[in-house]
């Protein structure tokens, strides 16, 4: 184990979060809370999910690392690299295709001068492709930090990004 893994611990408040969430499943089954607790993980180490972030949820839910890999690389909400100030998702996924996502993809991409997966290097935009977020009744949609933005048009797209302070 690394001086970091040694040394990487949840707050005292992320710590209460943590048992609050073992309380939801059985208590021979503390594998069940990996997946809240890697997304408290990644809102405490600085939105996203190093390896030392991983071994230390694996510790807390007594998984083997690997199958802790296995999760967090699976779904697109687990970031495995630093994101800039605003990590900005745009669903592609079916509703919002067929909602034309390709042309919000590509004002974002125009707009942010960024491709799928990049960040600025100024450190404020994070760019990414993600899979249904569950808002396709008002597709085509992103989402910005935690607020979802729907119905969009290439228009609005440049003026929600203009807007953010
Ligand atoms: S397909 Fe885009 S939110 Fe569901």
């Amino acid at each position: 184990m690394s001086e970091r893994q040694e040394t990487l611990q949840f707050s005292e408040a992320a710590l209460r979060q943590v048992e609050v969430i073992f309380q939801r499943y059985p208590a021979d089954h503390r594998d069940s809370a990996v997946m809240p607790l890697l997304y408290l993980a990644q809102r405490e180490f600085g939105g996203w999910l190093s390896q030392e972030a991983l071994d230390y949820v694996a510790s807390l839910v007594g998984m083997a690392p690997i199958r802790v890999y296995e999760v967090a690389t699976f779904y697109t909400m687990y970031n495995l690299k630093p994101v800039g100030k605003y990590h900005v998702q745009v669903c592609t996924n079916i509703s919002c295709w067929l909602c034309a996502s390709d042309d919000i993809a590509k004002a974002l991409q125009n707009r942010l001068r960024l491709a799928f997966g990049e960040s600025s290097t100024d450190g404020r935009f994070t760019l990414a492709e993600v899979e249904c977020l569950g808002a396709c009744v008002n597709a085509p949609m992103m989402q910005i930090n935690d607020d979802y933005y729907e119905n969009l048009t290439p228009a609005k797209v440049s003026e929600i990004i203009d807007r953010l302070p």
